[in-house]
């Protein structure tokens, strides 16, 4: 088959990386991928929101299956678009990826159907979320409703920061029309966890967990990033959670979607909380997590083809999936001053002693420069290791990370070592 991952960053690089390995796959693009994507795959310089330019490539090229990475595409209705014309491609269609592009929308759905989440409030009127948030509790959790490049959460300590957090959300529209509408939560504790799931409308098969960093800095430091770095599996995610889970989260989210006539094809991620009261859900992304894809492909055993084409195929009941009894873990390579000012341009040393050593580097802001790699983003690399356990992953991504070099790199040193162990 002949197949077309649509996105550019990291996630898309591990799920190229991943693809590639089916003895299903003949031929394989990328649009519009970056450099270090271009040593596996095709690239096609079409943007991931040009429906109709990347239709007609997949028409002319003779794509058999196109994959979509990010959230925008399918926010915006790209899997619609492609079936409109007959052509098969993974994702959930735009009325399922609303699960992510409304967070209004997702806790709606998790009050109707019992899913355990967060006390919470919808405003899309500004006087009347001023004088909810004046009688509340700090601190507070402050929502933009849509896709806000996962910036637009806010966790307020004072109620001085909250007004103004709001304020700056409906009325200076900091966010867009993302803050239009926001939701106001409860504030809740306790240890997070990402658990991806293929789902095919009906069944849900969670993959191994994993769990992300998303500060700037050391220890939870810094602001709050695209994500610098992931591991899997989580240090407390048990089997008996993930049992638990999938009777009171994960197929109780499928079957509500299904319920509403939403039928959600694709990857739910869920992002939980394990708070004293037990699991609850603080969020839903309709895609693959990143850089939690790059910790979890490489535990896959299954053909990851051949799991996407069941999901498309509603006969994902019928599959096995299997996984490495091992752990992995990815540490991001940011421009210094990401995610804020940053810049690009810098010579990146090292990568080919990384392959000696069987260390993977996904590519996520990189660019090709007279044959060299060069800087090119704010998060550059995802240097990913596997080990027999979390310990030796994180060693070795470590060395990794010692390895590749290039000017203001920056990273985290505490990636795997999460404060609730
Ligand atoms: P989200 O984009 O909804 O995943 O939120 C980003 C991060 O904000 C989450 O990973 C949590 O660390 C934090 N967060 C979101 N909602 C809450 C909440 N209700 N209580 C505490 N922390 C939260
Ligand atoms: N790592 C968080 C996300 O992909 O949204």
């Amino acid at each position: 088959m002949n197949v077309l991952v649509v996105g550019s960053g990291g996630r898309e690089h591990a799920l190229v990386w991943k693809l590639k390995q089916s003895p299903l796959v003949e031929k394989i693009y990328c649009a519009p991928g970056n450099a270090g994507i271009a040593e596996e795959a095709e690239c096609v310089s079409i943007a991931p929101m040009e429906f109709e330019r990347l239709i007609d490539f997949v028409k002319k090229n003779a794509v058999d299956y196109t994959v979509i990475g990010m959230d925008d595409p399918l926010a915006g209705g790209i899997v619609d678009a492609f079936e409109a014309e007959g052509l098969k491609v993974f994702g959930p269609k735009k009325n399922a990826a609303i699960l992510e592009s409304s967070k209004a929308f997702s806790k709606n759905l998790m009050k109707k159907y019992g899913i355990p989440t967060a006390k919470y409030e919808v405003f899309s009127e500004y006087e009347k979320a001023k004088e909810y948030l004046s009688k509340q509790e700090m601190p507070i959790v402050i929502k933009a409703d849509g896709l806000a490049l996962g910036k637009g959460v806010l966790i307020c300590k004072t109620m001085e920061e909250a007004q103004s957090g709001l304020a700056e959300m409906m009325l200076d529209k900091k966010f867009g029309a993302a803050g239009a509408t926001v939701v106001i939560e409860e504030f809740m504790e306790g240890p997070e966890v990402s658990i991806l799931s293929f789902c095919d409308g009906k069944t849900v098969i969670p993959m191994v967990s994993a769990q992300d960093h998303k500060r700037a800095l050391d220890f939870d430091e810094g602001l709050n990033t695209g994500g610098m770095g992931a591991f899997s599996p989580s240090k407390f995610y048990t089997d008996k959670m993930d049992e638990e889970c999938m009777k009171t989260i994960f197929q109780p989210t499928v079957d509500a979607m299904a319920k509403e006539g939403r039928p959600f094809v694709g990857i739910i991620y869920f992002g939980l909380m394990y708070t004293k009261n037990g699991m609850r859900v603080i969020e839903y992304n309709a895609r693959f997590g990143d850089p939690e894809t790059q910790a979890v492909l490489p535990r896959l055993k299954t053909d990851l083809l051949e799991i996407m084409l069941a999901c498309t195929n509603g006969t994902l009941d019928k599959m096995q999936i299997e996984w490495y009894d091992n752990a992995a873990v990815c540490v991001v390579l940011a421009s210094g001053g990401y995610p804020e000012s940053y810049e690009k341009g810098y010579p990146i040393t090292g990568l080919e002693s990384l392959e000696t050593k069987g260390i993977m580097a996904f590519h996520a802001g990189t660019a090709k420069k007279d044959g060299n790699f060069v800087t090119n983003g704010g998060r550059v690399l995802g240097i990913t290791a596997v080990g027999e356990s979390l310990d030796e992953a994180i060693k070795k991504a470590y060395e990794g990370v010692e390895m590749v070099d290039f000017e203001k790199k920056h990273f985290r040193r505490d990636i795997g070592i999460k404060k609730y162990n």
